[in-house]
């Protein structure tokens, strides 16, 4: 069994205890600057309570920590676990700046054990099959990607006036919460975003004023990139497509498929999962990090692959900013 401590139970955190628990390999204790929450979350699941990360680094030592505080946390936590020993999963987005990623790497690369950064899309069945039939080559090179995405935000997160996501110093907004998931999850398929023009606004969200809506013109490299998403829309769905020289790929993340079409032909192949609850995918996260600790290949997302993901989200946001295209070093 691994230690496993939870820093951080608010939606995210509770989320992971949870698919921790299910994955029959660890044990689970949570800590939370929230006293209330945490003795109810800690009573809810039967896991060990710490009000502070400190205390509970003193009183016993965790194989793993799982980092699921707002985003301007992340990096002070990691290195203090790192100092510890745990492998890390942090939550996306990685960060809110660049101010401490080489200090932080520098301190994980110390400890020398197993981190990872939880993009959750690298965990669904349906983006792990198409990246690996992209990159099986059949279809030849990536020269056109898009994403139309979105969702009714305060449907699935009515709470989203009191939490992290009202700033951007919290990593709120719509580029820093959602939209980072699917570049994220796009950079895995087609490599690192190297060029934004990022237009956004806020159109519709009552009760704050961070933007819920993005329109992005990009460049992975030389793969030309759009990308659409809202946060107050009527359809909860997440559509991917990328045209190569021999056809095209297409993931509708929502309806778990995801197809091909080659030239000369008129209808989609598509590979349908077998239903999947949003738990399931955050147990085979939780299992992906548990073998990554134990020094088998994980699927799952990188320190630097976060940290190119955290590039474009400041790029994106000073694009917004700007009115200017932004290129990515
Ligand atoms: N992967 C996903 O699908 C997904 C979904 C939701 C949130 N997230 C990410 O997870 C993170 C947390 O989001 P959330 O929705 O759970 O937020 P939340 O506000 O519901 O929970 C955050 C919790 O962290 C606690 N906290 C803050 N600072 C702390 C500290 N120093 N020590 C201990 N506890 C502390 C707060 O009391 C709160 O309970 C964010 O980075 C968010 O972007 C990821």
């Amino acid at each position: 069994m691994h230690s496993i401590l939870v820093i951080g139970c608010g939606s995210i955190g509770e989320r992971h205890l949870r698919c921790f628990q299910k994955t029959g390999r660890s044990e689970v204790s949570v800590c939370d600057a929230n006293p209330k929450l945490l003795a109810d979350v800690g009573a809810r699941y039967g896991a060990k309570t710490c009000s502070t990360l400190k205390e509970a680094l003193e009183e016993r030592k965790f194989d793993g920590l799982i980092i699921c505080t707002p985003a301007q946390t992340h990096l002070a936590i990691a290195r203090e676990g790192a100092r510890h020993g745990a492998a890390l999963l942090i939550e996306k987005p990685l960060s809110v700046s660049l101010d401490e990623v080489d200090e932080t790497r520098a301190v994980i690369a110390h400890g020398g054990r197993f981190t990872a950064v939880a993009y959750v899309f690298h965990c669904f069945p349906w983006v792990a099959a198409a990246r690996e039939f992209l990159h099986g080559g059949t279809l030849g090179k990536p020269l056109h990607a898009s994403v139309v995405a979105g969702q009714h935000f305060p449907t699935f997160r009515p709470a989203y006036r009191e939490i992290y996501y009202t700033r951007h110093e919290t990593g709120g907004g719509a580029i820093q919460d959602a939209l980072t998931h699917l570049v994220n999850a796009m950079e895995w398929m087609v490599g690192p975003m190297t060029r934004v023009f990022c237009d956004a606004a806020h159109q519709r969200l009552e009760g704050v004023t961070v933007e819920d809506t993005v329109n992005i013109s990009g460049r992975h490299g030389d793969v030309l990139a759009s990308y659409a998403m809202t946060q107050f829309q009527a359809a909860n769905e997440a559509i991917f497509e990328i045209h190569c020289e021999q056809g095209s790929l297409k993931i509708e993340s929502h309806a778990q498929r995801w197809g091909s079409m080659m030239l000369g032909e008129t209808d989609w192949t598509w590979h349908t999962a077998p239903p999947l609850e949003r738990d399931d995918l955050f147990i085979a996260q939780a299992n992906a990090f548990l073998d990554g600790m134990e020094g088998k290949p994980t699927p799952l997302c990188t320190f630097d692959e976060a940290v190119q993901t955290l590039r474009f989200n400041r790029a994106a946001l000073q694009s917004a900013a700007t009115g200017l295209p932004i290129t990515i070093p």
